[in-house]
């Protein structure tokens, strides 16, 4: 297929998916997140010899199960079935279905997946887990916490240096967390990309260790603002 039927293709799958992923905006989960993904999975793709047409559907199906009233929970089902249901109304998905649908299926870092992974399926799987890096994968992280309505931080140890992450817990937890993701990125190219993320989220953790001791880190609006200054 040439690059120009390809994107023509993911053009029709985005007006066919956005509306699913519009809502999501409050959770942080909105087209934004799509968008980035698309663009970071296209990289990969082309860095990584994969097919576009595959990758880049992929990150356009990936979150879009998720809903504004139960957030991330069952998701990957509700993208799959969203996924299948276009596969049956665009011949140009029909050949490449199982792939698309494998790369939906095992698109976070912290599922466990068989022993061969298509390479278009690593590709998904590492743009996403890069667009939960960084500031962006931070804001998400916060965006995510006030919607569920989790506390902001431990009151005495906010960034967990002496306690494990609590996930549920608090949402600077989940923010630690997520340091640990670059070790489960798959491809060379998105490790070299997740440096710089790597960078910004120290960048921020000390931001905010200083905002903190200074009582001037309240709660996740805070929180937000001192992401959203990083990210203008
Ligand atoms: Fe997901
Ligand atoms: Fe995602």
């Amino acid at each position: 297929m040439l690059a120009v039927e390809v994107e023509s293709v993911h053009q029709r799958v985005w007006q066919a998916v956005r509306q699913y992923w519009e809502p999501n905006r409050i959770h942080g989960h909105g087209p934004d997140h799509a968008e980035r993904v698309y663009s970071t999975g296209l990289r990969l793709a082309a860095a990584e010899r994969a097919d576009p047409l595959v990758v880049g559907a992929g990150c356009y199906f990936h979150d879009a199960g998720m809903l504004p009233d139960v957030g991330r929970i069952g998701h990957i089902e509700r993208s799959l079935q969203i996924a299948s249901a276009l596969c049956d109304e665009m011949p140009e998905l029909a050949s490449v279905r199982n792939l698309l649908l494998t790369a939906i299926r095992y698109h976070e870092a912290e599922l466990a997946f068989p022993d061969q992974l298509p390479m278009e399926a690593v590709c998904v799987r590492d743009s996403d887990t890069l667009d939960r890096l960084g500031f962006a994968g931070i804001r998400m992280t916060l965006q995510y916490g006030v919607w569920i309505g989790r506390p902001l931080c431990h009151p005495t140890d906010p960034l967990c240096h002496q306690r494990t992450p609590d996930l549920n817990g608090f949402t600077m937890d989940y923010v630690r967390h997520l340091e640990s993701l670059p070790q489960l990125l798959m491809t060379a190219t998105a490790r070299d990309i997740s440096r710089e993320k790597q960078e910004q989220h120290g960048l921020y953790c000390s931001a905010f260790l200083s905002l903190f001791q200074k009582g001037l880190m309240r709660n996740h609006d805070d929180a937000i603002r001192l992401v959203e200054s990083h990210l203008r």
